[in-house]
């Protein structure tokens, strides 16, 4: 019997689907989803180790889930509704007895709130940039407590969504204009954070326990913005200045390194990636601090993965440099969830 693989997914809905009168653009909303061009190249790939049945993570996806009950389920579905949101595919898979891809509950949770996730690293020894949240309009003084320059997330995006910028404060007005918009825009606290002045690297990683390993370690190159841009990977950059037709020239892997500082960034990723208690695979943000130490930003437990090798896509990109294609890549993740089962 071949192996049943369900793809869990949310697909990107076409400018065209906007609803009239939505309160920000569609491609902010949904930045997290996938295209359908990613989700069929995961499909062609599943698809060389059984049979894929498709799952739309929509509010069909339990009765779905229940009726065809795959030997495992490959999550790739980022969710919409709240802070949970990735964790929701996870627990319905959990709730029915189905094993799945990826990162559980719990983990998910934790990474996509960036305030939970710095308690953990902190309390494991894994460093990050020091920070406070703004809950609301009452406490957004204590935003003047993170020296400037500094930067203001959203407690809970990804994608760069809330990280144009203006995102980058200079002064104590910017900072709280920028805490504003945030409680405003996004309906949710904001993560005030030093600004990490030095390099940036994301690290993707794959596997798990002391068999979880990094691949190469890939730098973001601030010098492929536009000519007066700041020095962050964000809104625009991700979305506005990177173009299929005109891919920004932005990842650079293997990053060119000396050997003691990629062992340091490699070690605190895999550190990041552990003290979550992530599974099968994560892109873990790292930059380095004004003495040149790496301190991890973030991490994605469902990491894009862009099949076009000509479109920016870092997890695809570093597996490329360590000579695993894309239809590797994606059975690779499998054969980790696979194993963690004991599924043969
Ligand atoms: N404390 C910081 N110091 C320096 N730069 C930062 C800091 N926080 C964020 N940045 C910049 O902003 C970018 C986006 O931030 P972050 O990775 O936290 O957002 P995200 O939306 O979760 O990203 P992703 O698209 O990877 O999901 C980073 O890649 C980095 O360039
Ligand atoms: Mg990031």
């Amino acid at each position: 019997m071949p192996l049943r693989i369900g793809l869990a997914y949310n697909e990107k809905p076409s400018a065209e689907d906007e609803p009239p009168g939505s309160p920000r653009p569609i491609d902010d909303r949904f930045a997290e989803w996938d295209d359908p061009s990613t989700i069929a190249a995961v499909e062609a790939a599943l698809a060389g180790a059984g049979d894929v049945i498709r799952l739309e993570a929509d509010e069909s996806f339990p009765a779905l889930l229940r009726d065809t009950r795959p030997d495992i389920v490959f999550n790739i579905a980022e969710g919409l509704h709240g802070p949970n949101r990735e964790a929701h595919i996870p627990a319905i898979c959990e709730f029915f007895d189905v094993p799945y891809t990826g990162s559980d509950p719990l983990a998910l949770c934790l990474s996509l709130d960036k305030r939970r996730a710095k308690e953990v690293w902190a309390a494991a020894g894994v460093p990050t940039p020091d920070g406070i949240v703004v809950s609301g309009p009452a406490d957004r003084s204590h935003a003047l407590s993170v020296p400037v320059p500094a930067m203001v997330k959203p407690l809970f995006e990804g994608s760069s969504k809330g990280i144009p910028e203006a995102a980058l404060c200079a002064s104590a007005d910017d900072v709280l204009a920028r805490v504003d918009a945030v409680l405003a825009e996004y309906r949710q606290p904001a993560l005030v954070e030093e600004f990490l002045p030095g390099r940036e690297f994301t690290v993707a990683v794959i596997g798990n326990g002391a068999a979880a390993r990094a691949l190469p370690v890939v730098e973001i190159r601030f010098d492929a913005l536009p000519a007066g841009s700041k020095p962050i990977y964000g809104y625009e950059a991700k979305w506005i200045w990177d173009t299929p037709e005109q891919p920004l020239q932005i990842f650079r892997c293997p990053a060119e390194l000396d050997p003691a500082l990629q062992e340091e960034i490699t070690r605190t990723a895999l550190g990041a990636f552990r003290a979550l208690g992530c599974r099968d695979w994560g892109r873990v943000d790292v930059r380095l601090d004004g003495r040149g130490r790496p301190r991890v930003l973030e991490i994605n437990p469902l990491p894009g993965v862009l099949p076009d090798p000509e479109q920016n896509s870092c997890f695809p990109k570093a597996a490329r440099a360590a000579g695993m294609p894309y239809d590797d890549l994606i059975r690779t993740v499998l054969r980790a969830g696979l194993e963690r089962y004991g599924i043969a």
